[in-house]
C-alpha cells in the first residue's frame, strides 16, 4: 500500500545572518539593553582573532566570556556557566564556535531559567526528564559547519562521570541569529572539514533512508543535499583551498541538512546517531567519525526494511543503473562507504584501535540509556544493533 505524507508543522525563527564582512551587525542584532556573555571552546576563536573582533563590536556593551567550553561540551562544565549567568545577571548570550559550543549555550539558556535542577532537562535514567518551558535568548558565530545546531533547537550534552551522551530540545532553544560568514571556516584543519561533511551526509540520511511515503519534495531536497556534499567533499578537506564558494556551499549546506526542512512530513530513523552517541561516549572518537563506522554496516544490516529507499538512493544519488536490486545496494553502501574513506575517515572500529571488546559494551550502554526501540520502524531491538556493531569491527 502507499504510505502517505505524515502531518507535520514546521517552525524555525532563526534569522540567518549569511555571507562575508557582516561581523559588525551584531551590534543590531543583539538588543541594546542586555548584557551579554560571549560562549567559546577550547580557544580557537581567541587563536583566530574572532573573539577580539567579536568584542570590538560590541564593545559599548557590557559583555562577559565564558571560555573552555570542550568538543562534546560537559555538563560539569556548563553548570559552571549557569552559575555565572545568574549570579551576574546575564540576559543574553552570544556563542562563537562549532556545534559543540552551540549546543553547550542551548543548554546554558535553558538550564539558567529551568525551574528546579537543570539534570532534570535530561532522561534516560540520568534526570527526570521535564520540559524546557523557557529560555535565555541566544545568537551564535558559526565556526565550523557540521551539526545544523545553529539553525535548530537541539544540542547533546555529555555527562563524563556517567559516560553518557544525551541529547534535548525545546521550542525555545532555537538561536534568535545564527552568523554565517564561510570565511570563519577557512582556519579549519582537514579533520574537522572531513567530520562536517560526514556529519551533514548522515543527517541527510536519517531523515532520507527509511521508506517511501510519497514526499517527492523531501527526497529530491535530500538527494540534492547528498550529491551536493559529495560534489564538493574532496575539495572542502584541502585546508588550503579557500575557494570562497566551496566554503559557502559546505556551510549552508551543513545548515539545511539539519534545520528541520528536510524532515517535515517523512519518516525519520537516528539510530546511527543513537548508536554512535555511545561510541563518543566511551571511546571518544569525534562524533562524525563515529557515523563513518555505524552507517555503512547499519545499511547493511538493515537493507531489508530500508530496501526501497535504498534502490532510489544507489539509482539517485550514486546512478547505479546496472545490476538487480541487491546488486544496487551493495554498490550503493560501498560508494558511501569509500566516500567517507576518501575523507579520510576511517568506517570500521579497527581503524581506530578498537575490536570486539566493545560491541557487548556498546550494547548495554544502549540499553541502560534506553535505546532499545529505535528506527524509524522502531525495531531496531538490541539483538540488530549488536549486529550492527558487529558488521562493523
Ligand atoms: O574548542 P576550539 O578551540 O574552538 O576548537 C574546536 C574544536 O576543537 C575546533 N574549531 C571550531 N571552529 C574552528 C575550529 N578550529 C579551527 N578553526 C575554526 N574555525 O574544532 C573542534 C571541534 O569543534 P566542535 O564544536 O566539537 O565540532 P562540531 O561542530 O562537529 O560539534 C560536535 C558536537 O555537536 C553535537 C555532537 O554530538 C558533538 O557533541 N551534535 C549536535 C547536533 C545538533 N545540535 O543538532 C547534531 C549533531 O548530530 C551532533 O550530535
Ligand atoms: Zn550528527
Amino acid at each position: 500500500m502507499q504510505k502517505e505524507m505524515l502531518n507535520f508543522d514546521y517552525y524555525n525563527p532563526t534569522h540567518i545572518i549569511f555571507g562575508k564582512n557582516r561581523l559588525e551587525e551584531l551590534n543590531e542584532v543583539i538588543p541594546q539593553d542586555k548584557k551579554v556573555l560571549l560562549l567559546y571552546g577550547g580557544g580557537s576563536v581567541k587563536r583566530f582573532g574572532t573573539l577580539d573582533k567579536v568584542k570590538e563590536v560590541l564593545k559599548s556593551r557590557e559583555v562577559g566570556e565564558f571560555g573552555g567550553i570542550e568538543a562534546n561540551p560537559t555538563y560539569e562544565t556548563l553548570i559552571k556557566a549557569i552559575k555565572l549567568v545568574k549570579e551576574e545577571n546575564y540576559d543574553f548570550l552570544l556563542a562563537i564556535g562549532g556545534g559543540s559550543v552551540i549546543d553547550g549555550t542551548k543548554f546554558v539558556a535553558a538550564g539558567a531559567l529551568f525551574d528546579g535542577n537543570p539534570i532534570d532537562i535530561f532522561g534516560s535514567g540520568i534526570g527526570e526528564k521535564r520540559p524546557i518551558t523557557q529560555a535565555l535568548p541566544f545568537g551564535t558565530v558559526l565556526t565550523l559547519p557540521a551539526t545544523g545546531s545553529e539553525m535548530n533547537s537541539g544540542g547533546v550534552i555529555t555527562f563524563v562521570e556517567k559516560k553518557a551522551k544525551l541529547g534535548f530540545g525545546s521550542a525555545y532553544t532555537f538561536p534568535v541569529f545564527s552568523l554565517l560568514d564561510p570565511e570563519l571556516t577557512y582556519t579549519l584543519p582537514k579533520r574537522q572539514l572531513a567530520n562536517g561533511i560526514m556529519d551533514a551526509y548522515v543527517h541527510v540520511m536519517e531523515q532520507y533512508m527509511t521508506y517511501p511515503v510519497g514526499a517527492l519534495l523531501q527526497d529530491r531536497y535530500a538527494e540534492s543535499l547528498l550529491q551536493t556534499l559529495i560534489e564538493i567533499g574532496p575539495d572542502v578537506i584541502d585546508e588550503d583551498n579557500h575557494d570562497y564558494n566551496t566554503r559557502a556551499t559546505f556551510m549552508w549546506s551543513a545548515t539545511n541538512a539539519l534545520n528541520g526542512t528536510l524532515s517535515r512530513g517523512v519518516p525519520q530513523d537516528w539510530a546511527s546517531h543513537g548508536l554512535g552517541h555511545e561510541i563518543t561516549a566511551l571511546y571518544g572518537i569525534d562524533h562524525a567519525r563515529t557515523l563513518a563506522i555505524v552507517l555503512p554496516s547499519l545499511l547493511n544490516v538493515r537493507r531489508n526494511e530500508k530496501h526501497d529507499k535504498l534502490v532510489q538512493y544507489a539509482e539517485r544519488v550514486w546512478g547505479i543503473a546496472d545490476g538487480n536490486d541487491d546488486e544496487k545496494i551493495d554498490a550503493a553502501i560501498l560508494k558511501t562507504r569509500e566516500f567517507f574513506e576518501s575523507l579520510g575517515a576511517g568506517t570500521r572500529f579497527s581503524d581506530y584501535g578498537l575490536g570486539e571488546e566493545v560491541v557487548d559494551v556498546l550494547v548495554d550502554q544502549l540499553e541502560r540509556h534506553g535505546l532499545t526501540n529505535i528506527s524509524e520502524h522502531g525495531d531496531q531491538t538490541l539483538e540488530v544493533s549488536r549486529q550492527i556493531y558487529k558488521n562493523a569491527l
